[in-house]
């Protein structure tokens, strides 16, 4: 599920490239946000509930909540709706408790 129309805003295709989620290898677009790049690979929980683990999925899609905090490349607690991908990135969801920010 990627959205490549939109009666207002332009989406410029970006290189096919791939990374990593959870260990198994995906395809996206080369500065797309990672959290479209894991919507297009069907993945819709990014993380979970710190009490009791609940699933967490796109929310504010603007880096102003934690709904999206993942792990990227080895640093915990990064906004996936505002990071764009770059091949070669590892990315997992978060095991740990979340840290100050
Ligand atoms: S969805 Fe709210 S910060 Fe990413």
């Amino acid at each position: 599920m990627r959205v490549c129309r939109h009666p207002i805003l332009t989406f410029p295709e970006g290189k096919r490239i791939l990374f990593s989620f959870e260990g198994k290898e995906f395809e996206g677009r080369e500065r797309e946000p990672i959290a479209a790049a894991l919507l297009a690979a069907g993945v819709r929980v990014f993380s979970r509930s710190p009490k009791y683990h609940r699933p967490r999925g796109f929310f504010c899609a603007a880096g102003k909540c934690t709904s999206c905090l993942m792990e990227v490349n080895g640093v915990s607690n990064v906004r996936i709706c505002v990071t764009s991908l770059d091949g070669g990135m590892k990315i997992r969801t978060q095991r740990a408790a979340r840290g100050p920010k």
